[in-house]
Parts: C-alpha cells; sequence; structure tokens
C-alpha cells in the first residue's frame, strides 16, 4: 500500500496557541483545577474529524476527545436526536422512574451483546462508574471480596476503579490507602514480555503467573471475585495481547469460579471493527464495561452483566440520578445504531489502510520501534534505535509536534502515540493523518 505522497498539507500556523487561545489558556488557568493538558488546543467547533480551534486554524483530529466520539464531530444524525430529544424531555431519574429511550437504548445495547439476549443494562454517566458498578455486582454475587488487575491497566479515578488501575504512580500517589484486596498482575506484552520468552513457544506464560503465583502465595482463588482486564489495554500503551490470551483468561476464571470482568470502555462500540474487542478471541464474559464511544459525544457509561448475574441485584443495592437519561440515552441508542450499521466496518477497513500507513513509516524511522492495534485503534510505539528502550520524550516531543502541525494525538504507556480517530475517518483523512505524522518525524528526529 502506499501512502499517498500527494496528500496536500496546509501551512503550518505561524503562532501557536494563537492569541485568542492563548487569552483562554489563562482565564482557565485562574478558574479551573489543575488537570494537566497535553497542549493548548481551544476548540471553537468541529465536524467529522476536523477541528477548528478559537483563532481559525484547522486540525486533523486522531484523539476523538480520547476515543469518545464514534460517530465522529456534530453528526448530522446525533444533532437531530439531540434536538428532538430536547424538546421532549431530558431528564427523569431513570433508577425511579420508566422512559421509552433508556429501554430502547438498552435492549439496542442487548441486541449487539454475544448471543444478542441474556444480558442486562445498568447506566452510568462514565467508565469509572461503570467499572464501580461491575465490580460491586461482582463482589455482591460472589460473596467474594478480593480482584485481580493488570500492571498497565487503566479503569478509571474513583476509589474501586483506581485500586485496580496500576497504569502511572502519579494517579495513585497521594490517594492511598485504596481498595483493600486489589491485586495485579503482568499484561501479556509480546513486545516487551514481562518475563522474558518468546511466544507462542511460551503458551503466554505470563498469564500462568495468576495460578502458580497470585493464587499460591497471595489470594486464595476461592476469595477472588473477578479479573478485570481491557481486551486492548488502553492507557498502558494500545497493547494487543497475543492470540489466545483472553481464552486463556477465561479459562483461569472458570476453573476456580472467577467472573471474568471486560473493560471494553475504550475499545468497545466498534473502535476495534468488531463491537467489542474480546469479540476478536470469541470469548464471553460475565460483565462488561462501556462508556466513551457509548454517547457519541454525551456522558453516558453502562455496565453489562450477564441476566443471571444482573438480577440478583436486590432493588436500590446500586443506583445513581442520571443513568438512563433520556438525552443521553436516545444518542446513545443512534451511536450503536450508526456502529452496526456503518461505522464498524469503516473502523475495520480504514483502520487496516491506517495500520499498514503506519507501519511502512517503520522503514523511514528506526525509531519507531512497533506499530500495532485493531481496526482505528493503532499505537505507535516510539524507541531509542540503538538500545530498543522506550523513547519517552521523543513521544512526547512528536505529540507537541504534531499539535504545531495541525495534527492532533495523544500518548499513551512509556513511549506510544496512540491513533483513535472517530470512526467516520476516510482514506484520505488517514492519509493525511500518515503524512502529517511523516512530516512531524522528519521535524523531530532531525532536530
Ligand atoms: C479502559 C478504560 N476504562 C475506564 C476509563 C475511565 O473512564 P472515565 O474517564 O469515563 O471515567 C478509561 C478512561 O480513559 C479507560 O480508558
Amino acid at each position: 500500500m502506499s501512502t499517498s505522497q500527494t496528500v496536500e498539507l496546509s501551512e503550518r500556523p505561524a503562532e501557536l496557541p494563537g492569541p485568542k487561545a492563548r487569552h483562554f489558556v489563562e482565564r482557565d488557568q485562574r478558574v479551573m483545577a489543575p488537570m494537566g493538558r497535553v497542549y493548548p488546543l481551544v476548540i471553537d467547533h468541529a465536524l467529522g474529524c476536523e477541528v477548528w480551534d478559537v483563532d481559525g486554524h484547522r486540525y486533523l483530529d486522531m484523539t476523538s476527545g480520547i476515543a469518545v466520539l464514534a460517530a465522529g464531530h456534530c453528526h448530522p444524525r446525533l444533532v437531530k436526536t439531540i434536538q428532538d430529544q430536547v424538546t421532549r424531555f431530558t431528564h427523569m431519574a431513570g433508577t425511579d422512574f420508566y422512559n421509552e429511550p433508556m429501554i430502547k437504548a438498552a435492549e439496542k445495547l442487548v441486541s449487539l451483546m454475544p448471543g444478542g439476549a441474556g444480558w442486562q443494562v445498568f447506566y452510568t454517566n462514565s467508565g469509572t462508574e461503570a467499572i464501580e458498578a461491575s465490580i460491586k455486582l461482582a463482589r455482591y454475587v460472589t460473596g467474594r471480596q478480593n480482584i485481580i488487575g493488570f500492571y498497565g491497566a487503566f479503569h478509571g479515578r474513583s476509589y474501586g476503579s483506581l485500586s485496580v488501575t496500576a497504569s502511572k504512580p502519579r494517579q495513585r500517589e497521594g490517594f492511598f490507602p485504596l481498595l483493600p484486596g486489589t491485586f495485579h498482575t503482568y499484561y501479556p506484552n509480546c513486545y516487551r514480555c514481562p518475563i522474558n520468552l518468546t511466544h507462542p513457544a511460551c503458551g503466554i506464560a505470563c498469564l500462568d503467573l495468576i495460578e502458580e503465583t497470585l493464587f499460591r502465595t497471595t489470594t486464595p482463588p476461592s476469595e477472588v471475585a473477578a479479573i478485570v482486564v481491557e481486551p486492548i489495554q488502553g492507557e498502558g500503551g494500545y497493547l494487543v495481547p497475543p492470540e489466545g490470551a483472553l481464552v486463556k483468561l477465561r479459562e483461569i476464571c472458570d476453573r476456580h469460579g472467577i467472573l471474568l470482568i471486560c473493560d471494553e470502555v475504550q475499545s468497545g462500540i466498534g473502535r476495534t471493527g468488531k463491537m467489542w474487542a474480546f469479540e476478536h478471541e470469541g470469548i464471553v464474559p460475565d460483565i462488561v464495561a462501556s462508556a466513551k464511544g457509548l454517547g457519541g459525544g454525551l456522558p453516558i457509561g453502562a455496565m453489562i452483566a450477564r441476566a443471571e448475574l444482573a438480577q440478583r441485584w436486590l432493588p436500590g443495592a446500586h443506583g445513581n440520578t442520571y443513568g438512563g437519561n433520556g438525552l443521553t440515552c436516545a444518542v446513545m441508542h443512534d451511536v450503536l445504531s450508526l456502529v452496526e450499521e456503518e461505522l464498524m466496518a469503516n473502523a475495520a477497513t480504514v483502520g487496516a489502510h491506517l495500520l499498514a500507513g503506519l507501519q511502512a513509516l517503520q522503514a523511514e524511522f528506526p525509531q519507531i520501534g512497533v506499530v500495532r492495534g485493531r481496526g482505528l485503534m493503532i499505537g505507535v510505539e516510539f524507541i531509542e534505535p540503538t538500545s530498543g528502550v522506550p523513547d519517552h520524550d521523543l513521544a512526547e516531543a512528536i505529540m507537541q509536534e504534531a499539535f504545531l502541525n495541525n495534527l492532533l494525538v495523544l500518548t499513551c504507556g512509556a513511549s506510544t502515540i496512540r491513533f483513535c480517530p472517530p470512526l467516520v475517518l476516510t482514506h484520505a483523512e488517514a492519509d493525511e493523518a500518515i503524512e502529517r505524522l511523516r512530516q512531524v518525524l522528519t521535524i523531530c528526529v532531525r532536530s
């Protein structure tokens, strides 16, 4: 495949951030609590995969606002749904009262789960709350307390989710003690094997450590309620586990009566070319946590559990105020329809094109250690070419230089640039992203 040398790139803006953006950044710093913004993008408006800032600069968005905008910015169908729903009703406490949008959206979501039936939905407002609900349900129905997560995992910032998260020490520093009974083990990462073996000869031995080490030294399996796993580790570096890893995890869970919770907050809703990333391995989890792409930009999440588990929650055992909000559910329904009808297939085909184009850049830039991903969830890991060690500073510099070259990307893991664009990305936009990255790399590796 060619990475289209003919893509016309617009001029790099003379001054970034522009005067209006600088003005907003100053105002922001006075009233907003510090959050660690990555670069000074101040959005004015957006459409599809394009974003314009308050100074009129245009950017190609490879972030989707952290893997959220499945249907792209301001998709006309979702804009219409919002306009229609907002004039009927927005909120009427879904945990206390019934409404059609929440039922219709749950029906759609269940129809997109394995088997298309036998699941029940609990609505949340975010990913972290979907994980909280999943952990609480797992403890509730098993009567067990312990939860196993993975090094590198990110599941959110509230206490339960944070306890299973093991992504960056900064996220936990100052917040201990966390939830007792949470343990971590190695995520299968064949590019940097945590136990220095080679796949496939190893038989995914890193997962054997759950039974051979954790269960023999740290927690009896009979006290483990759930294993929580991202089918593709997101914040940890867009790590795609080797084939068979999720099957092996499912088998370990089954052997010990442990529930398998798949965190699909970042990898779900068609992003990898299938509705759920776990489908690439043909496994069926017990509980799925979803958010991000689900609301197409409106805040909604969901815990989807096998019905026989969800039904065991006594009324009032768990709840919230905004779950089942009419507006977010109406949009969620249409996002799911769009994903099913066209976006998932587009993520697979344009994702394969983008992956191949980024992989082709490896021949030109030895600083690219590996390009990996599925669909439109792609990571480019940067290394110091002679030693092969992750080059965090280079990845950071590339992200900053990309912004100056009208390309919005984010980092993840130690030294990875992630591409998680809206699922409406076209082949031409993928080519533009590759070409802009080439331009950025040329600047960064020569400076
Ligand atoms: C895999 C995963 N789980 C959970 C979360 C938390 O979601 P939220 O920020 O909506 O609470 C994130 C956020 O990045 C995520 O990537």
